[in-house]
């Protein structure tokens, strides 16, 4: 993976420089969070793709669950409790799903209460699933208490217990270890994983959370693993220009503070959709922040969008080459793509767009590409790439990495504390009392 900026992000190397000076001392602290190997500190996630214990124990329960008769993994959570895993699914499996209907095991993602989704779901409980192994249901609350995530659970699980009354031997929940889910669980004999005590929902796509249903779902988390180790050791070097995590955060810190306060992640692979989306979220809850670590009123924030190349230089391209100059850009497209069919030689329609004929979709996307990028350098608009050399697991795991430690750089750099989510709970607890009436 590279980070491309020297021309193009209107930040010289000395800014980067002296901005980074700033929090020398808190990549020392998490280079030592690394040495320790523990979950008992805030920044615990980078110490995930390490774990082999907890490799071992989403092998063995993959082992145990997944078999060949398996069709649909049912996960149920919200937030950072399926983000990273639909991120990944959607960028290897799900974005041709519909093209590949003998392809399994599929993954169905529940997150909201959404009645459309459970209607169909039961419906195919009830009509299509004859075995009890067709199906894993995997619920995932960090906190154990999520709303949507335990109405879906009880919704979907109540479908199924009619129909098969040992399903119980198909679900694993997924939650902190003491939760109020986990004890209720344990009690019930459920197979349970659980998530480190300080690892965060939108930090946890590398723990449990993530690797057992990607793992159910044939995803080589091996090699996730390994790309993020890659991106660990590369992003927590104390040399600022070797460390493109760290230029990454330095490069929205200081466009920020000169109003760019949205950073629009720009992705080539339209697969990756659902990446911008986890990363929406590892952004807005991180760095959305009412007060700074001192308790000053700071309101601080960069506003994370996603745009699709080519699809959205079809709806928001004059927005954004010819509108406020209030965005930084990341644009991020992959080297090689596993096939790449061509416009033939002789064509239908052989008069109606000049110059295509022979060429293959990925050289006209690059050309596409390399023209947006250079109307953005014409209309003075900074902008970053991440280049990975294709998408595949080890690039994911590294991308994933790559980022976490972005924002907690950058979280570091606000002043801001990265790891909490004050204002979310202010609309759990509102949703909670309406319920309880
Ligand atoms: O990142 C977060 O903390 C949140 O987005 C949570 O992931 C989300 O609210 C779901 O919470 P839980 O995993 O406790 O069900």
């Amino acid at each position: 993976m590279k980070l491309l900026y020297k021309d193009s992000a209107h930040i010289s190397d000395q800014e980067i420089l002296i901005a980074s000076s700033a929090i020398a001392d808190y990549i020392t602290h998490i280079q030592q969070v690394i040495k320790t190997s523990t979950y008992d500190a805030a920044e615990a996630s980078v110490n995930l793709p390490s774990d082999n214990a907890l490799l071992q124990d989403v092998k063995n329960l993959v082992k145990e669950k997944v078999n060949n008769k398996l069709k649909y993994i049912i996960d149920i959570g919200i937030g950072g409790s399926n983000l990273g895993t639909k991120a990944i699914y959607d960028a290897l499996y799900g974005y041709i799903d519909v093209l590949q209907p003998e392809r399994y095991p599929k993954i169905i993602f529940a997150d909201t209460c959404n009645p459309v989704l459970l209607s169909a779901l039961i419906t195919s409980i009830n009509n299509d699933i004859k075995d009890p192994d067709e199906v894993l249901i995997n619920a995932i609350s960090k906190s154990g208490g999520t709303t949507e995530t335990v109405a879906n659970t009880e919704i979907i699980l109540s479908a199924l217990v009619s129909k098969f009354p040992t399903i119980a031997n198909r679900v694993v929940i997924t939650t902190d270890e003491g939760s109020n889910l986990w004890k209720a669980a344990k009690e019930k004999g459920y197979a349970c994983l659980s998530i480190p005590h300080l690892v965060g929902g939108r930090y946890s796509i590398l723990s449990a959370v993530g690797l057992f249903p990607l793992a159910a779902a044939g995803v080589d988390i091996e090699a996730l693993r390994k790309g993020a180790l890659t991106a660990r050791n590369e992003n927590t070097q104390s040399e600022p220009l070797r460390n493109p995590a760290l230029i990454s955060a330095v490069l929205l810190y200081l466009h920020s503070k000169k109003g760019k306060t949205i950073n629009d992640n720009f992705f080539f692979n339209a697969q990756m959709e659902s990446m911008g989306k986890w990363y929406r979220q590892l952004m807005g809850e991180s760095i959305g922040k009412e007060q700074d670590l001192k308790g000053n009123t700071v309101r601080a924030g960069i506003t994370p969008t996603v745009s699709l190349g080519s699809t959205d230089l079809h709806s928001v391209a004059q927005l954004y080459l010819g509108g406020p100059k209030d965005k930084l850009t990341t644009f991020t497209w992959t080297l090689r793509e596993p096939a790449d069919p061509a416009v033939p030689d002789a064509m239908v329609f052989p008069n109606l767009v000049e110059k295509i004929s022979g060429k293959t979709a990925s050289s006209l996307l690059e050309a596409i590409r390399e023209g947006v990028k250079i109307a953005y350098a014409k209309q003075q608009l900074p902008f970053m790439e991440i280049v990975l050399d294709e998408v595949n697991p080890e690039n994911l795991g590294s991308y994933l990495q790559f980022k976490m430690l972005e924002m907690m750089y950058l979280g570091r750099l606000l002043n801001i504390n990265t790891f909490d989510q004050p204002n979310v709970e202010m609309y759990k607890i509102e949703t909670k009392k309406i319920l309880s009436k």
